[in-house]
């Protein structure tokens, strides 16, 4: 069974599907309404678990009932909750979402996200040491990302960073990642370039290899020197939610099946999530992806 340890954020979703986003100052009906468990962390290792790895979470809860229900939910997902802690006096993360026509907008506040600070990470050497993988996100303070990479390179154990939200960040420890998961325009934020900028470009001067995810088109990523694409598979998007998360969870959860298929694969889990509603509902477990897979040419 494949280690997991992932570093990152978890949110409450307040989710509101609409016929359209709204502009400055206009109020318009809403569709449905929904509370549901997210952020980038909490996702993440939810994926990974639903493939069947074996997950722990590193990361922080209020001390409040949305802190309650989404410990409550991450354990019935069978995922290590060891390392996540109920901080006092810290409201849960949350992401406002507006969900129309398949895309969102999210506003997150982070609350006890950030305040999962670098001595977390070093806290829970133990069980990073013998992981295989290990997962982190930027909704969780950038030195705390910075720990976790180091760490991780230190243990020799590799780490998938996923530059989500985006920030310019350092050579110096960026290229201590075994790879780096951004979309078009989170690459070209990370490295401060020109976002009209070829992306195949850019990939050749990001200091670690790049898996680069377009969405309904696919994946990008090199392999012995050779840019390679994964298309993306065709299916019908309620909510694309969660997609990169999904993503970066597959990745990790097949990487030993070689890059090439950990790759496809990625790109089958992300395209089965956004059939769904909520960042998590649509993850598939191991069984409705490979019958997905199955059904493809
Ligand atoms: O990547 C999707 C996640 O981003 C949502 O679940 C939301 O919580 C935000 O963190």
């Amino acid at each position: 069974m494949t280690r997991i340890v992932v570093v990152g954020s978890i949110n409450m979703d307040l989710v509101t599907q609409a016929p359209r986003f709204v502009g400055p100052g206009e109020t318009i009906l809403g569709e449905r309404f929904l509370t549901v468990p997210g952020g980038k962390g909490a996702n993440q290792a939810v994926a990974a678990a639903r493939l069947g790895a074996e997950v722990a979470l590193v990361g922080a809860l209020g001390d409040d009932a949305f802190g309650q229900q989404l410990r409550a939910g991450l354990a019935a997902e069978g995922v290590n909750l060891e390392h996540v802690a109920r901080l006092a006096e810290s409201a849960s993360g949350t992401a406002s979402i507006t969900v129309a026509g398949g895309e969102n907008q999210i506003i997150v506040v982070p609350g006890a996200n950030a305040r999962v600070t670098p001595a977390h990470v070093e806290a829970a050497r133990s069980l990073i040491e013998p992981a295989d993988a290990v997962l982190v996100q930027m909704e969780i303070p950038l030195d705390t990302v910075e720990a976790t990479v180091r760490l991780g390179h230190r243990l020799g154990v590799p780490v998938t960073l996923n530059p989500a939200p985006a920030q310019k960040l350092p050579n110096d420890w960026l290229r201590l990642a075994c790879y780096v998961t951004p979309n078009q325009h989170e690459l070209a934020i990370l490295l401060g370039a020109d976002p009209a900028e070829d992306f195949q470009t850019l990939m050749q001067r990001t200091p670690c290899p790049v898996v680069l995810t377009r969405g309904s088109e696919g994946a990008w990523y090199r392999e012995h020197g050779e840019p390679l694409h994964q298309p993306g598979f065709r299916v019908d998007v309620v909510d694309s939610t969660g997609a990169g998360d999904t993503f970066n969870a597959a990745l990790a959860a097949f990487l030993h099946e070689g890059l090439p298929l950990a790759v496809r694969k990625a790109c089958a889990a992300a395209a089965l999530s956004v059939t769904k509603l909520g960042a998590q509902g649509g993850m598939p477990d191991l069984r409705e992806l490979d019958a997905f897979l199955a059904q493809q040419r």
